[in-house]
């Protein structure tokens, strides 16, 4: 039975996708989804969504703005292994979400549009795996269209990133000629079939790297150039470690389009291989492995009001170890409560479906409204706590106001729960809280829209929002004491955070650099202690 439950673990793999906007992340997921057999067709995901989408009031910003909004996790099987796909919100203006998100992946995708090369907001995801030490494969989209070469992306990434890449797989012909992939791990040659959009799994020839057959079947000059291609890659030296692509520190790359399905399949063969299954992680008992017997979890995620009809409010929670199975009793390490897990929820895009029994790197929804907050760790046998969940550097403050007097029962009500969700951070004055006007603060501006269009929706209230001019902050990790023994802090705000930390906001970078350099003894920090 052991056995079995460490088998099972071993061929988990949670993972997240990170990219720029319009890189080809819905279309990407959903190729995975049907090389992995869960859809039998592609297209079915996007009609579905927008078939329910018009059943259900909280999707209408997401139709609007045709962005998904909220974050949720895709299950799938492909040849004997469980994939967890992390949805990470794809709009250009990301939020805290993301981030959070990404402390639950083992490993993250980095999908790159080849036209395109590295973007603004991959740079910025791929900061958040980088600190997290994640194993990074990358793969170049869109080679069914003229792009960047293959040599020039590669580049690209070593060079901004300082991140080594070692290309599995390599494109044969670019644009209109891009016939296939060469994969030098196996040593073979796939030319694929194009379909409409590639609705269907794309039919395939496979050769080996020695046959002779290839000059004919690719041309002699697109042979030679591929032949030269590998030699040169060959000679370049990145060696293919699993080590060091488990530390993140080589990412294997793959070339392909999801479009037409050219590449998908050697990229999921390999990221099986090599990818990291559910990792061990700190916590105050020590090192918890995934065999550990007793279950351990924490939550990345909370989401209210999924469906308008109930005030349901579900946690999304990581599995580190142990087993989960309906209606166990677990203990809340913060709160030190015991809670029942009840009405467990398996989740499929924003399907949700009731579940017996989870294991480690699986992600959960629970149904406990008021039970849980970002962070928390919950466990059985002895206490232990994961570290909590980050607060990320704002870099956006506006003032909400709520404007009608009569409602402002319902607009703490709801402040309250967006605040326990992480939709936005709320700052508040050391004098006290202002509980009709609070200072709130983000990373992207999407979280004020975000936080608006609910307390509306969901709560009947109308805000005002006063954007105020500071963008950027940091804590100050050496506490309150310090601050008050030090001289004035000209031109900087001073807010408390919702554990009453101390946070100075700052007008501009160079004021921040000013303070930062005078002040050291402040231990001003990004993240909060
Ligand atoms: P995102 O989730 O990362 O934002 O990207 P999404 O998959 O929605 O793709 C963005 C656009 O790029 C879509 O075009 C999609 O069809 C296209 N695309 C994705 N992968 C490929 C690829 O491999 N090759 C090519 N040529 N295009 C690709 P759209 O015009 O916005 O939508 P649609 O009308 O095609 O659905």
């Amino acid at each position: 039975m052991e056995t079995r439950h460490s088998e099972l673990i071993s061929r988990r793999r949670t993972f997240a996708i990170i990219s720029h906007p319009d890189a080809g992340k819905t279309t990407l997921t959903e190729k995975l989804l049907l090389y992995g057999g869960a859809i039998q067709e592609a297209g079915a995901v996007k009609n579905r969504r927008a078939q329910r989408s018009a059943a259900s009031d909280w999707m209408e910003l997401e139709q609007q703005r045709g962005i998904s909004v909220t974050s949720t996790v895709l299950q799938f099987e492909y040849d004997g292994y469980h994939l967890n796909l992390l949805d990470t919100p794809g709009h250009r203006d990301f939020s805290e979400d993301t981030y959070r998100t990404l402390t639950a992946a083992d490993n993250a995708l980095m999908l790159i549009d080849a036209a395109k090369g590295l973007e603004e907001q991959t740079l910025k995801l791929f900061e958040v795996c980088r600190l997290r030490g994640l194993p990074i494969f990358s793969f170049f989209n869109k080679l069914d269209r003229p792009g960047k070469g293959p040599f020039e992306l590669i580049d690209e990434i070593e060079a901004e990133l300082g991140l080594a890449v070692y290309p599995v797989t390599w494109p044969i012909g670019e644009g209109v000629s891009f016939v296939g992939i060469a994969n030098r791990l196996t040593r073979t040659v796939h030319l694929y079939e194009r379909s409409p959009r590639g609705r269907r799994i794309a039919g395939e020839t496979v050769i080996g790297f020695a046959d002779e057959r290839l000059p004919a079947m690719l041309g002699e000059r697109e042979a030679t150039q591929l032949v030269e291609a590998l030699e040169l890659l060959d000679g370049a030296g990145t060696e293919f470690d699993r080590d060091a692509i488990l530390q993140g520190k080589v990412s294997p790359a793959f070339f392909g389009s999801a479009m037409t399905n050219f590449g998908i399949e050697p990229f999921l063969d390999a990221f099986l291989q090599y990818s990291s299954p559910p990792v061990s992680r700190e916590s105050s008992a020590g090192v918890i492995e995934p065999e550990y017997e007793d279950f351990t979890g924490f939550v990345f995620k909370l989401q209210a009001n999924m469906d308008p009809r109930h005030r349901d409010c579900l946690a999304f929670i990581r599995i580190c170890s142990g087993k989960f199975q309906k209606d166990m009793v677990v203990t809340n390490a913060r709160s030190g409560k015991r809670v029942r897990l009840t009405r467990p929820q398996k989740l499929f895009a924003r399907d949700l479906q009731s579940l017996e029994e989870a294991i480690p790197g699986d992600v959960i929804g629970l149904n406990n409204p008021g039970a849980f907050e970002i962070g928390d760790t919950i466990f059985t046998g002895p206490r232990i706590e994961f570290p909590g969940m980050p607060s990320f550097s704002p870099e956006l403050f506006a003032r909400l106001r709520n404007a009608d007097a009569g409602s402002a029962k319902k607009f703490e009500k709801g402040m309250k729960q967006l605040e326990t969700e992480g939709a936005v951070q709320v700052l508040h004055s050391r004098e006290g809280r202002s509980s009709q006007a609070p200072v709130i603060a983000a990373v992207g501006e999407l979280q004020f829209e975000v936080v608006r269009y609910r307390l509306k929706n969901e709560y009947g209230v109308e805000t005002g929002l006063e954007l105020l001019p500071f963008s950027h902050a940091r804590w100050v990790n050496a506490g309150w004491a310090a601050i008050e023994n030090g001289g004035a802090l000209h031109d900087v705000e001073i807010f408390c955070d919702r554990r009453e930390r101390p946070v100075l906001a700052f007008r501009n970078k160079w004021q921040m650099q000013r303070i930062l350099e005078e002040r050291p003894e402040l231990e001003l920090s990004t993240l909060a202690p």
